[in-house]
């Protein structure tokens, strides 16, 4: 199976614009449960569940229509990316799976309020936003799970960001992977903070798709994720149902420090951490011996991801003056109107 074939399968056949131009917002998403290993790698198909939180008003818009031109013009935060950038690379093999040789290009313009390619999850907002748009532009009309498994082939994590909140990610079983798709927990949590610090803006010298591979091929310490994964779950989900805070710091804090500990364990080894990182780790630790509720995540870069609640985001904010403190149930509009 390739994406080819799992895409004809899905999309109207024959398809065209609808529109002349089509502009979505998707917010991106950090894993609380990560996603580190794939049981298909064409598809994205992940070995394990992975579990996220949106974050609101941090993400992707994404505008995209036909132009007159000899190549697609790919528009980032204003600068025209040129062809021969891997973030152009990338996308023009996404598009090329959506382009009805009608006559001309694409035009893609895309705006983030995040760094780009920093383990800030920009390629997940970027696809997801990237694949609403293309929905409303070729009038697809498909159901958001549909949307989230071409957001998928995209990027993986992107899958997740379709929604707001907490998102789960179903790893499915079916080769084709129409079962591998992400849906929203219904729980809402207003007093839920995530901090972003900040610590390297700069392109990750490693892509996470790179990382994800070497790891799961050359790590001997690899065959414990599934089940480190399935544990996670069930105790984030219970964190999340129960609004046990300390459980859900806990869980996600450790469920990063075990993804870490893998790619150190790959060969060559891979660590994303840089001394700043592991100095604002013991700040944390430091913090929490005395009694506050803080906890961190980290991706595939050297940046945290501060856990909070808001009764303590004065302390924490004292403590992390760069801090940036995002709101992720923050009331904004939904996703988009595809159907659920
Ligand atoms: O979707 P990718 O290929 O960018 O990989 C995401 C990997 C992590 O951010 C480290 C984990 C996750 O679940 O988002």
């Amino acid at each position: 199976m390739n994406k080819e074939t799992y895409l004809e399968k899905l999309l109207p056949s024959g398809y065209q614009p609808v529109r002349a131009i089509a502009s979505q917002y998707a917010p991106t998403n950090i894993a609380l449960c990560k996603y580190w290993g794939k049981r298909h790698q064409g598809l994205n198909l992940p070995l394990t569940g992975s579990l996220s939180i949106s974050l609101a008003d941090k993400g992707a818009t994404t505008s995209i229509s036909y132009v007159d031109a000899p190549e697609d013009i790919i528009i980032l935060n204003g600068r025209s990316v040129e062809s021969f950038e891997p973030f152009y690379q990338r996308l023009l093999e996404f598009l090329n799976l959506f382009r009805h040789d009608i006559h001309g290009a694409f035009k893609i313009e895309t705006t983030m309020n995040i760094p780009v390619a920093a383990g800030l999850a920009s390629s997940a907002c970027g696809y997801a936003a990237l694949v609403l748009a293309l929905n409303d532009f070729y009038g697809w009309q498909l159901s958001k799970s549909q949307l989230s498994t071409l957001a998928r082939l995209g990027s993986g994590s992107a899958c997740r960001s379709l929604w707001h909140g907490f998102v789960e990610w179903y790893p499915g079983e079916s080769l084709e992977g129409e079962d591998s798709f992400a849906e929203q927990i219904q729980t809402v949590w207003p007093e839920l903070r995530v901090g972003l610090l900040i610590i390297e803006n700069k392109e990750k010298p490693i892509p996470s798709r790179q990382a994800m591979i070497q790891t799961a091929e050359t790590s001997t310490l690899y065959h414990a994720w599934p089940k480190q994964v399935e544990q996670d779950m069930v105790k984030i989900k219970e964190a999340i149902k129960e609004k046990d805070f300390y459980a859900l710091g806990e869980t996600s804090e450790h469920n990063a420090m075990v993804m870490h500990a893998l790619m150190m364990s790959a060969r060559p080894p891979i660590i994303y951490s840089q001394a700043k990182t592991i100095a604002l780790m013991e700040q944390v630790w430091a913090a929490r011996a005395l009694g506050l509720p803080l906890f961190f995540t980290q991706d595939a870069g050297p940046n945290l991801k501060l856990l909070f609640l808001e009764k303590d985001e004065a302390e924490v904010k004292e403590m992390f003056p760069s801090l940036e403190v995002v709101q992720p149930f923050l009331p904004i509009r939904e996703v988009s109107d595809a159907t659920e």
